[in-house]
């Protein structure tokens, strides 16, 4: 029996030596904690597209490393050789989910550093991409706990919490996104009184985020997705902090299937909406929330999967998408790295970015 804590594990890591990505494989939990390695392109995309490695910046870092590794195994001194099977690599996880800003950006990062150092011996572009992909895993770690300290100022001790899929420490590379405020607050001594929703059809709620915060001693409540309104109306929450797969230039937040109906549910009952976004996840070249393109995924995760037996009729029609867009009226504030933008977000967003461009205001 493994009697390591959940929290102890680390959700994405890079084994060099062994050319090999090493994940928490997510389906598995939380019943089972299985560390798998991931050598092949295929491997890697099945590992992405199945879930076992999901969570906008998990993702992202994942791409990273895949494609490091998948670069390493080029045989080439020719770096026009060498560019067009990293190209073709890089197309290639990219096409594993769509919705998840992170997969695209993560990928992209790395192609610079190949268009950047060009002049530099094919070896040398190698160590540089390897030494970007563990920057940006150092990196989320450091946004994450940023995104905390911002989020904490929104609420006070005490106060109850809903979220919504896994923006967990599972979903990044430590304390999450969502999670982040309830982790720094529990170091604090704030007592949070935390409501998971499980998270239907995937259970992220149920399975990860539920797990991770009773592992982490939070007091968390597991509700079915159709009690959020049961819970807002007896007055037990006092905000909504959810993560986010795509921020549109305007706020319109693509999150886990579900998130606009809490969204929509907090707006009748005066519970403000954070969404808890790293830059990485903000895309300021999707202009609005119907420019994102939502994942559908197959049927049998609705009728079948995580049940003994079928819970619809064989044949019946199934739709299955995996994200929805939280109109931006509906978001109390954006909370960054950078601080928290606020309506009108196409300002506020584009003050982020200034900010971190000028290298000015992330939480130390
Ligand atoms: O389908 P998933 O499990 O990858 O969806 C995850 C979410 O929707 C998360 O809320 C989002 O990626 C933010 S993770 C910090």
């Amino acid at each position: 029996m493994n009697e390591r804590n959940i929290m102890d594990y680390e959700t994405v890591a890079l084994d060099d030596a062994n050319n090999a990505l090493v994940i928490i494989d997510q389906t598995l939990l939380p019943g089972r904690t299985e560390l798998i390695s991931l050598h092949t392109a295929q491997e890697i995309w099945d590992a992405i597209y199945l879930l076992k490695v999901r969570g906008a910046p998990a993702i992202g870092v994942a791409a990273a490393f895949g494609i490091y590794l998948l670069a390493k195994q080029i045989q080439t001194d020719d770096y026009a050789v060498f560019y067009e099977e990293f190209r073709k690599q890089k197309d290639y996880l990219n096409s594993a989910r769509p919705t998840a800003v992170n997969l695209s950006w993560a990928l992209n990062r790395m192609e610079q550093v190949c268009v950047q150092n060009q002049d530099l011996p094919v070896a040398e572009i190698k160590d540089k991409l390897k030494a970007e992909s563990i920057l940006m895993k150092e990196e989320d770690i450091h946004v994450c706990k940023a995104i905390g300290e911002y989020g904490l100022t929104l609420v006070k001790p005490g106060d109850g919490i809903l979220t919504h899929c896994n923006a967990g420490q599972l979903a990044t590379c430590k304390y999450g996104t969502a999670t982040a405020p309830i982790y720094l607050g529990q170091e604090r001594g704030y007592h949070f009184r935390v409501f998971a929703d499980e998270t239907r059809p995937l259970l992220q709620g149920a399975r990860l985020t539920s797990y991770e915060l009773y592992s982490s001693g939070v007091d968390v409540t597991l509700i079915c997705d159709n009690m959020s309104a049961t819970v807002m109306r007896n007055g037990w929450v006092n905000a909504v902090f959810v993560g986010c797969d795509r921020v549109a230039a305007n706020g319109d937040t693509a999150n886990k299937i579900g998130t606009s109906v809490v969204a929509t549910v907090a707006k009748r009952y005066h519970v403000p909406v954070y969404i808890c976004a790293p830059t990485s996840t903000i895309d300021m070249n999707t202009p609005t929330g119907a420019d994102i393109t939502i994942e559908q995924r197959p049927a049998h995760e609705v009728t079948d999967m995580w049940y003994e037996k079928p819970m619809a009729p064989a044949g019946v029609k199934v739709f299955n998408p995996a994200f929805d867009v939280t109109d931006h009226d509906l978001i109390a504030g954006i909370v960054t790295e950078y601080g928290i933008a606020r309506e009108p977000y196409t300002e506020s967003l584009r003050e982020i970015f200034a900010l971190k461009k000028a290298g000015k205001g992330i939480c130390p």
